[in-house]
C-alpha cells in the first residue's frame, strides 16, 4: 500500500476539471484519504518545487501555481505513485497518450493541468507540506 500527493492545478480548477479527474482516479480504485482546495502562497510554491528552483522556467511555475485555487489531494492504493503518473500522462502534453489526463486535456508544458509526485520522498515531503497527519483519513 502507498499513498502520493496529487494537486489539480489553477488551469484544470479553472476549467472544471476536478470532478473528471477526481472521478479517473476513484473509479481506478484508489482510495482518496485527503483533499483540500486552497490558494497556494509563494512560500508554499517556493517549497514544493524547491527541486527547480535553479531551472529557467522555475519563476513562471511559481507565478503559475500561485495563480489561483488548486485542489491538493492525497490517493492510497497498491503502487499509487507510479499508477498516478502513468494516468497522468507525459508531463509534456505533445508526448502524453490519449486516455490520460495530460493527454486528454492540456495542450501545453505550462498549463498541464495536474502534478503527482514522482518517487516515495517526493511523495512524504510533498503530502507533509500539504497535509497534517490529522487530515489524512
Ligand atoms: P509538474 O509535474 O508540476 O512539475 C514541475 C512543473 O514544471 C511541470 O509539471 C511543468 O508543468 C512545469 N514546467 C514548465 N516548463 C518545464 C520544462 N521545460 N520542463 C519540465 N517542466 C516544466
Amino acid at each position: 500500500m502507498e499513498r502520493t500527493f496529487v494537486m489539480v492545478k489553477p488551469d484544470g480548477v479553472r476549467r472544471g476539471l476536478v470532478g473528471e479527474i477526481l472521478g479517473r482516479f476513484e473509479r481506478k480504485g484508489f482510495r482518496l484519504v485527503g483533499l483540500r482546495m486552497l490558494r497556494i502562497g509563494r512560500e508554499l510554491a517556493e517549497a514544493h518545487y524547491a527541486e527547480h528552483r535553479e531551472k529557467p522556467f522555475f519563476q513562471g511555475l511559481v507565478e503559475f501555481i500561485t495563480s489561483g485555487p488548486v485542489v491538493a489531494f492525497v490517493l492510497e492504493g497498491p503502487n499509487a505513485i507510479a499508477e498516478v503518473r502513468k494516468m497522468m500522462g507525459a508531463t509534456h502534453p505533445k508526448d502524453a497518450l490519449p486516455g490520460t489526463i495530460r493527454g486528454d486535456f492540456a495542450t501545453t508544458i505550462d498549463e498541464n493541468v495536474i502534478h503527482g509526485s514522482a518517487s516515495p520522498e517526493d511523495a512524504a515531503r510533498e503530502i507533509a507540506l500539504f497535509f497534517r497527519e490529522e487530515e489524512l483519513l
